[in-house]
């Protein structure tokens, strides 16, 4: 009877098992199957196309924080159609010229690896044309003045009436408000986005930064709306509008200094070289020139070849972990162990002294002399690299950020390639489309017209700038 029961026991736990084995492998088939995901490739990484192939952009852009949003969108395999005005395009294809009659560095280093067609959005045959391109894009990326797209008739409803799938993405300067109507180039959004308050010297007046925070910083995020909204429609089967104000990408790039306005409320900001200097705060964050933006003081100290040289800098960064070894480094090894020196609360009003004497060091050495001292101790420094040396830098060459494209009118040229970095969608860097360039090929290839209907449009007028009237005529 034992004997019965003790078989009959395994027989049951063995069912059981064979079940769970089974229930496992369902779960794991329906989880699988449930997100909707296909296979994962067997094709080697890199060449399993790229990360937006099949997504088309009609792009509206103009001027830089649009283009530079939609030229990521095409590094990442989007097919950009970037639509501009006949016999003008981008205005800034002639802005800043360099080579007589070719287009700008301004134009090219923000259009790459587009395809350019010519359209009179004002035109009848013109909107025509347009129509058909909203029902056969997924996305309509703009940066006109506020109230402009409208104007050409392409409101939000008419879009999403003609194609419900479209997502409409839009720069504008500032968001709904006071200031919505303005037209903004790139230092007003710097200023109105806090930025330039909070940047340069105390006794000195705002600066606006180098790095085109406001168009390029803008840009940027308004290609992260456009691939989020992407991915929701995969869900919802409708597209949407997505904004990006300039005024809002600059202060989301300058939040700590927001950060900072609320710190005051409770006490100095100790990490500011003013604090240690004894100048009171007022009631704003003030300007911090190169005081570290973080709780590790930093400043940017001269190197050897200064006099000379306005990049032979450095900027060196008194970590704590690492004090220990800049104390060895500069000759002060006595400070590791002065309580005025020992610890990073007692360094805070003395950073001025202990940055002055980081610059003795630093002025007897190259600034790339002292990157290789110091990276080996692991205190963290960077060298003011100049726009030549960032050109000349064979490994931004090598890993595809800096790239040297050719063009037909203008020769070769360098331009910023992908700065994201994705292992199975290698960005294709191609150079800047010619103004109308892939008309021609976009009319047939991707709207369908016939060779007549082609004709037909050449001769309207909606394509082609109008002719200039001889002196017969004028006269
Ligand atoms: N066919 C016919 N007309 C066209 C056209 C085309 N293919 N493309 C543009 N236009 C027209 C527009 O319809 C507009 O006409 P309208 O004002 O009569 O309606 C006109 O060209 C000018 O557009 P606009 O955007 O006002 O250009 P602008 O040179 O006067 O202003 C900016 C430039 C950048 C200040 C403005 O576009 C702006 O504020 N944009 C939003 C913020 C932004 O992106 N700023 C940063 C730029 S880097």
């Amino acid at each position: 009877m034992a004997k019965r029961k003790k078989a009959a026991k395994a027989k049951s736990k063995a069912a059981a098992k064979k079940t769970a084995k089974k229930v496992v492998k369902f779960t794991a088939k329906k989880l699988a199957a449930s997100n909707g995901l296909p296979r994962p490739s067997a094709k080697p990484w890199g060449q399993a196309g790229r990360a937006l192939d099949g997504v088309r952009i009609l792009d509206f852009t103009h001027v830089q924080s649009g283009p530079t949003c939609t030229q990521l969108l095409a590094y990442m395999g989007a097919d950009c159609i970037k639509v501009e005005r006949p016999g003008i395009g981008d205005i800034t294809r002639g802005q800043l010229r360099d080579v007589k009659g070719a287009d700008s560095l301004y134009f090219t280093m923000i259009n790459g690896s587009k395809r350019s067609i010519t359209i009179d959005s004002k035109h009848a045959k013109g909107k025509e044309i347009l129509d058909r391109l909203v029902k056969l894009c997924d996305v309509l990326v703009e940066n006109f003045a506020p109230g402009a797209l409208d104007r050409m008739g392409l409101t939000w409803e008419h879009i999403h009436k003609l194609n419900p799938r479209m997502i409409v993405a839009s720069v504008k300067g500032f968001g709904p408000g006071p200031y919505e109507d303005c037209k903004v180039y790139e230092n007003v959004a710097q200023c109105a986005g806090g930025s330039a308050s909070t940047t340069g010297f105390r006794d000195g007046p705002p600066l606006v930064t180098g790095s085109q925070i406001g168009d390029s910083g803008t840009g940027l995020h308004l290609a992260l709306g456009i691939v989020s909204a992407l991915y929701q429609r995969n869900r919802t089967g409708r597209g949407q509008r997505v904004l990006c104000a300039m005024q809002d990408g600059v202060l989301n790039l300058a939040r700590v200094k927001l950060r900072d306005q609320q710190r005051l409320k409770h006490g100095p900001l100790t990490e500011y070289s003013q604090y240690g200097e004894g100048v009171p705060f007022g009631k704003a964050t003030p300007r911090a020139g190169n005081d570290s933006g973080g709780g590790q003081p930093g400043w940017i100290l001269k190197c050897k070849g200064w006099e000379s040289d306005p990049d032979a800098y450095i900027y060196f960064i008194t970590q704590a972990p690492v004090w220990t070894a800049i104390c060895d480094l500069i000759g002060k090894p006595e400070w590791k162990t002065d309580p005025d020196y020992a610890t990073p609360p007692a360094r805070l009003p003395r950073l001025r002294g202990i940055f002055d004497a980081i610059e003795q060091w630093t002025m007897t050495k190259t600034k790339f002399e002292v990157m290789e001292i110091c990276n080996k101790q692991d205190i963290p420094v960077g060298p003011i690299l100049s726009m030549k040396e960032i050109a000349e830098e064979p490994s931004l060459r090598a890993t595809g950020t800096v790239v040297e494209v050719d063009h037909p009118t203008r020769g070769a040229y360098l331009t910023v390639g992908n700065p994201i970095k994705l292992s199975d969608s290698i960005a294709d860097v191609r150079r800047s489309p010619l103004l109308g360039e892939h008309t021609d090929e976009i009319l047939r290839k991707v709207l369908g017209y016939s060779d007549k209907e082609v004709a037909e449009i050449k001769a309207s007028g909606a394509i082609t700038a109008p002719e200039k009237p001889t002196k017969a005529e004028a006269a």
